[in-house]
């Protein structure tokens, strides 16, 4: 059985101005999957999501949730969507029970049964035991747990996760990643946006990078990590003068070219052969005599990913996925080609 497609996305574009947040977005997420929207600050993320979530309207293009065009009824795909965020909307003044109740209210649930579901949310997320305090004195990854609840308490079959985990500390995270990834395993469909391609590796079934409101590379986490190299080699020199030679003693060692970043007196090479250019790189160094300050192999951080997706001739490698059924739409854009 192939799995139905609950968010679909075809040339969507928006601009605020002369600036171009969205210039043609496409995207498929299968039912019981997750998409990880990758990007850096100001990539278009809360752009998409808001589209996504019936708060903004596209300039071109559209956008489907399980069929239902998002602008055509938006009633419909309120119903069947959940929103949370990177900041996190819920009161103060209130009770983490409390909020959540009045949420199930605005579902229309009565009294009793949004108690039931309130309760049945704290329990998922771990608050059971602080459901009566006032949010006001929660922690952080308390908010943004309760915040992931108010949007759970509607029993969402499409989850839309802005940042969810930005400003959290690495406990928080972990904790707010299982309880994602338990949503997915009943069922959910979730697109999620974040800066860090760590979340989006450990979470996603499909990952897709935009910068500057375009797709520049789409894919499994794994496809991706190979578009990057896998690893890469970071050498930094302690003096800047040396940076430049350094760059040409490790050309050929790695699975791409060294790149220098004089800032910093860095220069990093990718490599799908941790070991062996680790151990190549330090004989040539030594060698050359020329002192450095660190020398160590690491997982590629989002910047590597943008290096490489970016670097000459990478554009010819894009991988962007398409639609598979986009449905009847008002409007039809080309995808670009
Ligand atoms: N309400 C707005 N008015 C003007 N420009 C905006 C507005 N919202 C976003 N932008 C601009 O659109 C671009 C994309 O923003 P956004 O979607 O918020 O990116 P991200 O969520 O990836 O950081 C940025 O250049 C941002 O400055
Ligand atoms: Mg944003």
């Amino acid at each position: 059985m192939t799995k139905f497609p609950m968010i679909v996305t075809r040339g969507l574009g928006k601009s605020y101005g002369s600036n171009v947040a969205l210039a043609g977005v496409d995207l498929v997420v299968s039912q019981g999957t997750i998409l990880c929207l990758l990007g850096r600050n100001g990539a278009g993320k809360t752009t998409l999501v808001r589209i996504l979530a019936t708060l903004l309207a596209p300039d071109t293009g559209w956008a489907q949730i399980a069929g239902i065009e998002v602008r055509r009824d938006a009633a419909r795909v309120r119903q069947l969507i959940g929103l949370a965020g990177q900041f996190a909307a819920v009161d103060d003044g209130l009770s983490g029970r409390e909020n959540l109740e009045l949420v199930a209210g605005l579902y229309g649930l009565r009294r009793r049964e949004a108690r039931a579901r309130s309760q049945e949310v704290l329990e998922r997320l771990g608050l059971a035991q602080v459901g009566g305090q006032l949010v006001r004195t929660y922690s952080g990854g308390m908010r943004r747990r309760l915040d992931l609840g108010a949007s759970l308490v509607g029993k969402p079959a499409v989850l839309i996760m802005d940042e969810p985990t930005t400003g959290l500390d690495p406990a928080n995270r972990i904790e707010l990643w299982k309880l994602i990834e338990d949503l997915v395993r009943d069922g959910t469909t979730m697109l999620l946006t974040t800066q860090y391609l760590e979340e989006a590796d450990r979470l996603a079934d499909q990952i897709v990078v935009i910068e500057r409101g375009r797709v520049i590379a789409g894919g499994t986490p794994d496809e991706l990590k190979q578009r990057v190299g896998g690893d890469v080699l970071e050498v930094r020199t302690t003096n800047a003068a040396d940076v430049e030679r350094v760059v040409q003693l490790l050309d050929g060692l790695g699975s791409g070219r060294p790149v220098a970043d004089m800032r910093d007196q860095r220069v990093t090479l990718p490599t799908t052969e941790r070991v062996q250019t680790l151990l190549a790189a330090a004989r040539r160094i030594e060698e050359s005599n020329i002192p450095i300050a660190d020398l160590g192999v690491r997982r590629p951080s989002l910047d590597d990913v943008f290096l490489a997706l970016t670097a000459p001739g990478a554009e010819s490698r894009a991988a962007v996925p398409l639609p598979s059924s986009p449905g009847r739409s008002t409007e039809t854009r080309t995808a670009p080609a």
